[in-house]
């Protein structure tokens, strides 16, 4: 990729300003959180693109720091032992919405394995591998065992939160999330404080049918850290627990391909369980191309996904990947996950474009994101027509756009 270098310094200044600015050192932790005003505790996905911004910052030091204060939350005991909480409020607060103080009941796409897999990788450093492993390999269990009921291999969430994209049409018709974002708000909220009357327990909010989904994205996120984890294991000297991982990516990736690829299209879908009858949610979001990501497509079936993405009525306008098809009616250029472009999507998105050699594709996705940065700086998502930068400023996974020049280069 053509990048001269002083873009690249810039904006490596720009990204390293807003990690010091956001980092925290509490109660013998230390982690970086999203941004300044909105988002003041740690939070789980967030942490591990974190961890892997550090790494291209060269402080290997703070992507270990992320991952360790994300796991000191961990539930230590109780039915959903092994989960890993989507936020860890390290100065209290939590009691309210979760009825717990230091953390919340609710999970989300589980990065953990590739980031420890990366710290691994990029610092050379076995021995943080083997100091997390075992917390790993539980929560990794705890999705298997209890978040999929019904035994198909792919991983439910309950809440929209655990989804990452917390108010995409994706959601719409089963949260009843519609173009008032107070009101969407207010769902929200009151789908948490039924999951708090439950305990937070998986398998009675399964069992309750409130909101019963399979994701693509976090299925696939799943499998491919499935494989990050054999991959660690393997390199621990684990024969057995490497082909264990292995299998069980495999087993989550041919699911994924079986249940949820429409083969009319070609194109994959959530599946949402309602009053125990499963369907595909056909909503078109960039969500459909995370099985590049994990691997999942055939060599003759990729093109077909990657064409669609390309397209400049659907998901290719100025600054791609907007969150929503650009042709569906709902589209909101404006609005939090309803068309906006995040560059944590882009990040993974790029990733199975180079993985199934879509090499000129992926190059222009990280131009056209660095351009977006450059243009506007760091913000929580973007207007996908004009750039706009949206929500909240400075927003610290946004720094991933200097991951995607690593991945353009290597
Ligand atoms: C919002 C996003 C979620 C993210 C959090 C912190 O809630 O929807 O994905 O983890 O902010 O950045």
């Amino acid at each position: 990729m053509r990048l001269d270098s002083s873009e690249r310094e810039r904006l490596r200044e720009m990204v390293a300003g807003v990690v010091k600015k956001h980092h925290v050192d509490i109660g013998g932790h230390s982690y970086t959180k999203p941004s300044s005003k909105v988002y003041e505790q740690q939070w789980l996905w967030d942490s591990c693109f974190h961890a892997i911004i550090h790494l291209d910052l060269g402080d290997s030091e703070q992507a270990r720091s992320e991952i360790r204060a994300m796991l000191s939350r961990q539930v230590a005991d109780g039915p959903d032992a092994g989960m890993v909480p989507h936020m860890n409020y390290f100065t209290g607060g939590g009691e309210a919405l979760w009825g717990t103080p230091d953390r919340s009941g609710i999970t989300q796409p589980p990065m953990l394995g590739s980031a420890v897999r990366e710290i691994a990788r990029r610092a050379g450093d076995m021995g943080f591998v083997r100091e997390v492993f075992e917390p790993l390999c539980r929560y990794y269990s705890w999705l298997a065992a209890r978040r999929d009921p019904d035994g198909d291999d792919l991983v439910s969430i309950i809440h929209p939160w655990e989804s990452g994209w917390d108010n995409s049409q994706r959601w719409d018709e089963l949260a009843g999330f519609g173009e008032d974002e107070e009101r969407n708000k207010a769902i929200r909220n009151e789908m948490c404080a039924r999951l708090k009357g439950l305990g937070f327990d998986s398998a009675a909010a399964l069992a309750a049918g409130w909101f019963d989904v399979e994701p693509v994205d976090f299925n696939c996120i799943y499998a491919e850290n499935l494989a990050a984890l054999a991959w660690c294991a393997q390199e621990l000297g684990f024969a057995d627990t490497a082909c264990d991982f292995a299998e069980r990516a495999r087993r989550v990736r041919k699911a994924i391909r079986s249940k949820m690829r429409d083969p009319a299209t070609g194109l994959y879908f959530d599946i949402a369980r309602i009053g125990g009858e499963e369907r595909h949610i056909r909503v078109e979001t960039p969500a459909m191309f995370f099985p590049l990501f994990a691997g999942v497509p055939t060599a003759g079936e990729a093109p077909a996904l990657v064409r669609r993405l390309l397209s400049p009525s659907s998901f290719w306008p100025r600054y791609p990947v907007p969150t929503v098809s650009m042709e569906d009616p709902r589209f909101a250029p404006d609005r939090y996950w309803r068309g906006t472009t995040w560059v944590n999507i882009n990040w993974f998105v790029m990733q199975g474009l180079l993985l199934y050699g879509f090499r000129e594709a992926a190059e222009g996705l990280a131009r056209r994101t660095v351009d977006l940065v450059l243009q506007n700086s760091l913000w929580e998502y973007y207007d996908p027509r004009t750039g706009r930068g949206l929500g909240a400023e400075d927003l610290s996974w946004s720094g991933l756009v200097i991951d995607m020049i690593t991945l353009a280069e290597t």
